[in-house]
């Protein structure tokens, strides 16, 4: 994985998204906090990567939060982004090779930290397949 990541969480996700680039301290994380456990608001955070997305400043992003959901509901507000929210592997590949998601939401109080590795490594490892896919995929920016 060669390409910028934003990566960002909220007070809920702060030790997942820590945790998780610890893990893949090679990767080239673009961190865009929150930087404590300090009680903050998710949207902030899922706007953040959704404009780092929409300007080309990185290619793919991932957000925490406590369920994932608030998160991805920000992000994806911005018609630039199209947030996944996973709890396994078999999501994390097929909405890359079938949505193209450019962002990886994930759930700290719902999912384990190995399971939340496994799910970020399939995730940005796994290619858009196109084809019928690509139709419906530009049908989500209409
Ligand atoms: C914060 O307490 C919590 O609401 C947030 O992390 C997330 O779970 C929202 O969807």
């Amino acid at each position: 994985m060669t390409q910028k990541i934003a990566i960002a969480s909220d007070h809920g996700g702060y030790s997942l998204k820590k945790a998780i680039k610890e893990k893949f301290s090679s990767y080239d994380w673009v961190d865009l906090g929150t930087d404590s456990t300090e009680s903050v608001d998710y949207p902030e955070f899922g706007y953040s990567v959704a404009e780092a997305i929409e300007k080309g400043k990185v290619e793919f992003g991932v957000i925490v939060c406590g369920t994932g959901i608030g998160i991805s509901i920000a992000a994806n507000r911005n018609p630039a982004v199209r947030a996944a929210l996973c709890t396994d592997t078999t999501m994390a590949r097929l909405t890359r090779q079938h949505n193209d998601a450019n962002v990886l939401a994930l759930g700290e109080r719902i999912i384990g930290e190995e399971a939340a590795f496994d799910i970020v490594e399939v995730f940005l490892n796994t290619e858009f397949e196109g084809g019928r896919h690509a139709r419906r995929v530009e049908k989500l920016s209409q």
